[in-house]
């Protein structure tokens, strides 16, 4: 089958459109025709080498963490997807591949594709999706009439987090640039705060819970803004010791994470507050409930583009720009 290969680490490294294997479909697994892949910046992050201690993927090996697709076959202990059903997954570390055209997914992380949309739309809702999911609800219990700040509410998982917020009942204050004001408030922003023209932690105060996806900076400004008992959960690092326990890091690594982590975690203990790093996992009875949520009009897709496969690599240049707005998804069918 064709897929876009990783030969080797690399920095801005391209990957090399070429020749695969069909996928091995063990007892639980069930075989997707790839109609459409989700891009993500974990799959840039993967192919510089940023991972390789935690996800040690051995070249050559195929990249992608969504997909929107067609079941082709089932394992024999499959039992809820039947051959020609329309799914969609974020399948679970160390049997990735959504840039190719087939996938062997875990019966356990596939759920029905929201049937209101289509193949591309849906391809961009896992891993954004499962990740605003396990933040507002599992990690940060969030409740009507709190109060919560996204970060970078014009992105992938900003779009998706803000109408989840909202639909927890939720009061939700989000930073963009002046471009996609609109955007946000759009999707249900109550309070946007223009990067442009505004420093945030001096506009906010009292609030339950930061999301926060972007750098170290804006991580120690985001504890400014938190009221005691509050909870400052990041996506995107420093990651913390309970994330190397989760992934069974060995001794060293656990005491390196630690390290990482020890600023944020002292700073945010002096301020009463809560820190904590969270990487989301695969989960299909979760997505389930995101396809509801999607069927019922709740939460849409935002969309930047579709682009054909063969552009995976232009694409995953424009998502490491850093300035999409939404998901960028490329189609295979
Ligand atoms: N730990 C996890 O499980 C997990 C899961 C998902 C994502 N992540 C991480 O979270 C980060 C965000 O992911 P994503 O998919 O949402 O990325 P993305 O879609 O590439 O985010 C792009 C958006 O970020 C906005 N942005 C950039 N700088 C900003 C700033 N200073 N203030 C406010 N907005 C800003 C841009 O809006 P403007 O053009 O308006 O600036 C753009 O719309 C990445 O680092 C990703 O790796 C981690």
């Amino acid at each position: 089958m064709k897929a876009f290969i990783l030969d080797r680490y690399k920095k801005n490294g391209a990957l090399r459109l070429g020749e695969m294997p069909e996928p091995t479909v063990r007892d639980d697994d069930v075989l997707v025709e790839i109609h459409a892949a989700g891009l993500n910046p974990l799959d840039s992050k993967i192919r510089d080498g940023e991972f390789k201690l935690i996800l040690p993927y051995r070249p050559p090996f195929i990249l992608g963490h969504d997909v929107a697709g067609r079941v082709v076959r089932v394992g024999s202990n499959v039992r809820r997807f039947k051959p020609d059903d329309e799914v969609y997954a974020r399948p679970r570390d160390g049997q990735i591949g959504a840039f190719a055209e087939f996938i062997a997914v875990n019966e356990a992380d596939l759920a029905l594709k929201p049937q209101n949309l289509g193949m591309e739309e849906a391809a961009s809702i896992p891993l954004v999706g499962l990740t605003a999911w396990q933040a507002l609800v599992e990690r940060a219990g969030l409740r009507k009439g709190q109060k919560v700040l996204i970060h970078a509410g014009s992105g992938g998982v900003g779009t998706f987090a803000i109408q989840l917020a909202k639909h927890l009942g939720a009061t939700v204050a989000t930073t963009t640039s002046t471009a996609n004001v609109d955007l946000v408030r759009s999707l249900g922003a109550d309070v946007v705060i223009d990067y442009k023209k505004e420093d945030f932690e001096k506009v906010l105060s009292g609030y339950d819970v930061v999301l926060n996806s972007l750098d170290g900076d804006t991580l120690q400004k985001s504890l400014k803004v938190l009221k005691p008992g509050g909870k400052l959960i990041s996506i995107s690092g420093p990651p913390d010791p309970g994330f190397a326990r989760e992934q069974g890091l060995n001794w060293l690594l656990q005491q390196i994470l630690r390290l990482l982590s020890f600023g944020i975690r002292r700073k945010a203990k002096a301020r009463g507050v809560g820190y904590s790093f969270l990487y989301m996992r695969a989960n299909g009875g979760q997505l389930s409930q995101l396809t509801s949520l999607i069927e019922a009009g709740i939460i849409r897709p935002v969309m930047d583009r579709v682009v054909p496969f063969e552009a995976t690599n232009e694409a995953m240049a424009y998502l490491e720009t850093g300035r999409s707005k939404g998901k960028v998804v490329i189609k295979l069918r």
